[in-house]
C-alpha cells in the first residue's frame, strides 16, 4: 500500500507495509512483546521475533511449576533462553509470573504439602528472593500475583470450597486469606520490592480490562498496593473475542468501559500494560470476512486506545502465530487469535502477517502522539523513584534492616475484605 503525502510541493511516498510495527513502536514509546515458549524453534520464529518485537516474555518458563522444581531447587534453562535472547536483542522482558493458581509444581500442589501459614511465607519469600536474583538487571517489569480475583466476578479466588478445584488458589488456603484479608498479596509484593528495587512490580489479571465488578475488586487491589508503594503497574490480559457471544463472561469486547478503565487506572499513578493479548474468533464454521474485519478492527482499536493513553506502555501478545496460540486448546471451537499465521515465505523465512497485523500498523501510523524513542534496554529505576515502600506493619522497607526470618504480614483489618 503507497501512501501520497503532498506538503509544500514536494511529493513523498511512504512505503507503509515495510515498516514494521518495532520500527513504529520504538518511535512511539511503546513496547510491544511478544510470548514465546522458545525462541529459535523454529528459525523462522527469532526471524519474526526480531524483525516485529521490541518485547518478549516467557509463555511457560518463568512459572512456578517451570522454576521451583522442589522446596530446594530451581532450574532455569528453559526461561534462561528466552531471557537472554530478549536481553540479547535489547528487548523490554517482562517476567511471568510468581504467584498462580495454576502451574504449580507438584510438590507445593500435593494435597500432602500443608505447611503453616509463616513457613508458607518463609517459603514464599524464599522463592522470590531466589528468582529474583537468579535475574536480576534482566527484567524491566515482573507479574508478581496473577489473576487473584475470581472468574465471573464471583469475588476473591477462595483457599478451597467455591469453584471447580482448579480454580481455588493454593496460595490462598495455605495463608488463610479469607481470615487474614488476602494478605499474602500484599506479602509477596513487598518481598519483591526488597529482593529488587529496580524491577516494576505488576499486578495482573484477566476480564478486568473494562468496567464491571472484577474490575472495580481489581482496581481495590491495586489502589492498596500503590498506597503503600507495593506496584507500579497493572498489567491487563486483553484476552478477548469478538462475534457472536459465547456462553460465561470472558473476553466481552467493550472498548468505551476499556478508556473509561485506563483513566482511573492511569489516575492512580499506575502504569498501564497490555499483558496478554488475543483476539479469539469463531473457527468452525470458518470466519467470513465480516468476522475477520471484525477482528481486525479490534486490534487496531485496542492499540489506538493504548496509544491515546500516556500511562499505557505495553502491547505484548499471548503468542506470535495462530500455530503456536494457546487459544484453540483453551477455548474449543475459537482460534486464529494472533497477527501472524502460520504459513512462512522469503529467504530468511518470516510467517505471515494477518490482516490483525495491518490493524495494529494502521493504528501506529495513524498517531500523532510520539511519545519519544523507547529507551534501548534495561531502564533501570531506582528505589528512591518509587513511592516510600512500607511493610505490612507500616515499617518503611528501605531503612527496616533485613531479617532472614521476619515474616511480612498485616494484622486483620477491613481493607480488600469484598
Ligand atoms: C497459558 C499458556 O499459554 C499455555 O501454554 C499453558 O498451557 C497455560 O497457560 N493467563 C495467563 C497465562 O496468565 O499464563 C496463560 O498462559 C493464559 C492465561
Amino acid at each position: 500500500m503507497k501512501h501520497l503525502l503532498i506538503s509544500l510541493g514536494l511529493v513523498v511516498v511512504a512505503q507503509t507495509s515495510a515498516q514494521t510495527l518495532k520500527t513504529l513502536a520504538d518511535a512511539r514509546g511503546i513496547h510491544i512483546g511478544a510470548a514465546v515458549t522458545f525462541p529459535g524453534s523454529p528459525a523462522v520464529y527469532d526471524t519474526t521475533l526480531n524483525r516485529e518485537f521490541n518485547g518478549i516474555v516467557c509463555e511457560n518458563a518463568m512459572k512456578f511449576g517451570s522454576i521451583m522444581t522442589g522446596e530446594n531447587s530451581f532450574s532455569y534453562t528453559g526461561a534462561d533462553a528466552i531471557v537472554n535472547f530478549g536481553v540479547a536483542r535489547g528487548m523490554f522482558v517482562r517476567g511471568h509470573n510468581f504467584l498462580w493458581h495454576k502451574q504449580m509444581p507438584s510438590w507445593f500442589s500435593s494435597t500432602s504439602y500443608t505447611p503453616s501459614r509463616d513457613s508458607t511465607f518463609r517459603m514464599m519469600k524464599k522463592y522470590i528472593n531466589a528468582v529474583m536474583t537468579h535475574f536480576k538487571g534482566k527484567i524491566n517489569e515482573w507479574d508478581i500475583v496473577n489473576e487473584a480475583v475470581a472468574r465471573d466476578s464471583v469475588g476473591m479466588r477462595p483457599g478451597t470450597g467455591a469453584f471447580a478445584a482448579d480454580q481455588n488458589s493454593k496460595w490462598a488456603l495455605l495463608t488463610d486469606a479469607a481470615n487474614h484479608n488476602y494478605d499474602y498479596i500484599d506479602s509477596a509484593f513487598a518481598y519483591a520490592r526488597r529482593a529488587d528495587s529496580t524491577v516494576l512490580l505488576v499486578y495482573n489479571d484477566y476480564d478486568c480490562e473494562g468496567m464491571g465488578k472484577k474490575s472495580n475488586m481489581v482496581y481495590n487491589i491495586v489502589s492498596g498496593l500503590k498506597s503503600k508503594g507495593l506496584v507500579d503497574v497493572i498489567g491487563l490480559q486483553c484476552h478477548f473475542y469478538v462475534g457472536p457471544s459465547t456462553s460465561g463472561s470472558n473476553g466481552a469486547w467493550v472498548p468505551s468501559e476499556l478508556v473509561t478503565n485506563f483513566q482511573r487506572l492511569a489516575a492512580l499513578g499506575l502504569r498501564i500494560s497490555l499483558t496478554e493479548v488475543d483476539v479469539r474468533i469463531q473457527t468452525s464454521p470458518a470466519p467470513d470476512a465480516a468476522l475477520l474485519a471484525l477482528q481486525r478492527d479490534g486490534y487496531k482499536t485496542l492499540m489506538s486506545i493504548c496509544l491515546a493513553q500516556p500511562a499505557c506502555k505495553s502491547f505484548f501478545t499471548w503468542g506470535v502465530n495462530d500455530a503456536q496460540s494457546w487459544v484453540p486448546g483453551s477455548f474449543s471451537g475459537y482460534g486464529v487469535a494472533l497477527l501472524f499465521d502460520n504459513t512462512s515465505s522469503g529467504s530468511p523465512a518470516t510467517f505471515t502477517r494477518k490482516g490483525t497485523y495491518l490493524g495494529v500498523q494502521e493504528a501506529l501510523l495513524a498517531t500523532t502522539n510520539l511519545r519519544g524513542l523507547r529507551a534501548n534496554g534495561l531502564r533501570l529505576i531506582p528505589l528512591d523513584a518509587h513511592s516510600r515502600g512500607f511493610d505490612l506493619r507500616g515499617r518503611n522497607l528501605s531503612v527496616f534492616p533485613y531479617n532472614p526470618n521476619f515474616v511480612i504480614r498485616k494484622s486483620i483489618t477491613s481493607q480488600h475484605k469484598q
